[in-house]
């Protein structure tokens, strides 16, 4: 069990030379440029060199520390170099405070300061302010680096568990962290201390339940045709019309089959345009033992069976046309194993 690096640490390194405040993006970062775009949220952004690249980049950002100092160099560094970004002091412990979601976090040098406890809950909070599908770009110290000078080692499978579940980890890659030069007290790797650049994805969770498909909508110029076909032919119950628009049908105890002309609806009004000229096609269920009234009833109409068809599940359906030429299926139950038969 390790513990979080105190406060006073970072207090300390920014009263005096910073190793990780190089001046500038960390070189990583900037290699992975091209897969950030939209709005970005730096976790622990220092004195805000990332921050300030991708805002200058186009990406809407905001960087949060939990150090003022940090912060106010961050604004001021914004302020002298003309770009536009939010920078808050807040604890990135509480970033579901922020009520807001990212299409990308940074995290570049905090991750690894956490000890266990607080890595869950960090992750938890990131959890709250990624988009689903939005990613998480980190960099922390790798177990390759040698030593215990700096942050804990992080190794690729303390990632993959620290973000499980909910997340999808892209990529683990080998990187390294560019420090100030001339180091006094601390050595690393030559080169830099040897790091992870973790690319994480939020998992978006499933869909919602839908019940069932309520409305069909087929369309056709000549309504007046077409209704008499469904009305008289088919049996269906008129429940709705709008002269011109469309005429609605109830169709069994659970849906409505709506017939609209396209020239009409395509034009909108009280609901969103829609429209489709050419063919569609549909299907109504009907009973097995309905087939053989249903054939002599279409054929007394003179209504012709454009196909029939036997399917492996032990269904039939049968093929034909409405005055408009939308494909009209009658079905019987078995085709598609539905929980209701169908
Ligand atoms: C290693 S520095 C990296 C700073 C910056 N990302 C960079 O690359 O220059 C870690 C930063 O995280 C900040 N920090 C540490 N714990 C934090 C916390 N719980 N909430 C917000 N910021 C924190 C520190 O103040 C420090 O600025």
């Amino acid at each position: 069990m390790t513990e979080t690096i105190d406060r006073s640490v970072f207090a300390n390194a920014y009263a005096g030379r910073a190793p990780w405040d190089i001046g500038k993006p960390q070189p990583a970062l900037v290699e992975v440029a091209g897969q950030i775009s939209g709005t970005v949220l730096d976790s622990g952004c220092g004195t805000g060199d990332n921050a300030l690249f991708f805002a200058e980049r186009g990406c809407q950002v905001t960087g949060i520390d939990y150090l003022d100092e940090a912060i106010q160099r961050a604004r001021a560094k914004a302020a002298e170099r003309g770009i536009q970004a939010r920078f808050l002091t807040m604890d990135a412990l509480k970033l579901g405070a922020l009520a807001e979601r990212f299409d990308n976090v940074m995290d570049c040098g905090l991750f690894h300061v956490f000890g266990d406890a607080d890595r869950k809950r960090y992750v938890g909070e990131l959890a709250a302010v990624v988009k689903a599908g939005g990613k998480v770009f980190l960099l922390c110290f790798s177990d390759q680096e040698p030593g215990t000078q700096g942050p804990r080692r992080v190794s690729q499978q303390e990632l993959r568990d620290a973000f499980h579940p909910g997340w999808v980890i892209d990529s683990i890659q080998p990187i390294r962290f560019a420090v100030i030069p001339d180091l006094k007290e601390l050595t690393f790797s030559e080169g830099g201390p040897k790091a992870w650049l973790a690319i994480i994805r939020r998992e978006s969770g499933p869909a919602p339940a839908i019940e069932t498909v309520v409305e069909t909508a087929v369309y056709a110029e000549d309504l007046e045709r077409c209704q008499g076909f469904y009305r008289d032919v088919l049996g269906l119950p008129v429940i709705g019309q709008e002269p011109g628009r469309q005429v609605f049908f109830r169709v069994g105890a659970a849906s409505v089959l709506l017939l609209f002309n396209p020239t009409t609806t395509l034009r909108g009004g009280q609901l969103p345009a829609h429209g489709a000229r050419g063919p569609g096609h549909f299907a109504l269920g009907i009973r097995a033992d309905q087939l053989d009234p249903w054939r002599r009833h279409l054929a007394a109409h003179g209504v012709a069976i454009e196909k029939e068809l036997s399917w492996r599940e032990g269904s039939t359906s049968i093929y034909f046309r409405d005055p408009a030429g939308n494909l009209v299926e009658l079905v019987t139950p078995g085709t598609w194993g539905t929980p209701s038969g169908w």
